[in-house]
């Protein structure tokens, strides 16, 4: 393919929401680690390039990529029509699931959701598909996951729709929460783009498709998601 350009030369700039564990978050030095860190460093160094994170806000993240300031979106972020419409994806690297985290002997179930308070963050598929589903009413989103679960401890909230992997890490460090064995929708991560960066597309996607291949993303998920 054509040769690629990234926004600052010899740099590979990710714009994240690092609120995500295992998939981004911060360590006690203020460090951004993670899965999608530890991919973007991969592929970063096959092309070449020094991997720069950016931290911010889950719905900025999107924005960056769409508005030119970063080069990648990586977010655990789920491939969905409506971003497809204005920002372009790498093939997928992951898949998600979104739960509902209860508090241990609720009632609530998958099909009285349309009955409840429903804790997201913002801008979230979980955000999203809830508010779609039950109504803005029944939904209250917040600025990160852990800040709903928060929510839930307080009862200000039913249940948190969210992730299974972050949903995991949530429910082992706060006593009394529980995941629901029913899944509300599955979906594929992937890499986010500027909508026609094709030739930064295809580039990440060879190296993509080599990091797979040779097992380096498996060994990646295996270190942060315990089996
Ligand atoms: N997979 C969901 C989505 O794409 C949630 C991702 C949230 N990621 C984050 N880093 N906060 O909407």
């Amino acid at each position: 393919g054509a040769s690629f350009t990234t926004v600052e030369s010899g740099k590979l700039i990710m714009s994240t929401n690092a609120a995500f564990p295992p998939y981004e978050m911060t360590d006690d030095n203020g460090q951004i680690i993670g899965i999608d860190p530890e991919i973007a460093g991969a592929i970063a160094e096959k092309l070449g390039l020094e991997l720069v994170i950016e931290d911010m806000e889950f719905d900025a993240s999107q924005t960056a990529v769409q508005q030119g300031k970063s080069d990648i979106c990586m977010a655990g972020l789920t491939v969905d029509e409506d971003r497809l419409a204005v920002m372009d994806f790498s093939n997928s690297y992951a898949t998600g699931i979104q739960v509902i985290i209860v508090k241990e002997g609720s009632d609530v179930t998958l099909d009285n959701l349309g009955d409840q308070l429903i804790g997201t963050q913002r801008g979230t598929t979980g955000d999203i598909y809830c508010t779609d589903d039950y109504g803005a009413d029944h939904v209250v989103p917040y600025d990160n996951g852990i800040t709903a679960v928060q929510a839930l401890m307080n009862d200000q909230v039913d249940c948190v729709v969210i992730d299974n992997a972050p949903a995991k890490e949530f429910v082992a460090a706060n006593a009394g929460l529980t995941i629901l064995d029913t899944e509300y929708a599955l979906e594929d991560y992937a890499i986010g783009f500027a909508k026609g960066n094709t030739a930064l597309v295809e580039a990440v996607n060879g190296a993509l498709a080599e990091l797979i291949g040779d097992g380096t993303v498996q060994a990646i998920l295996d270190k942060y998601i315990a089996a």
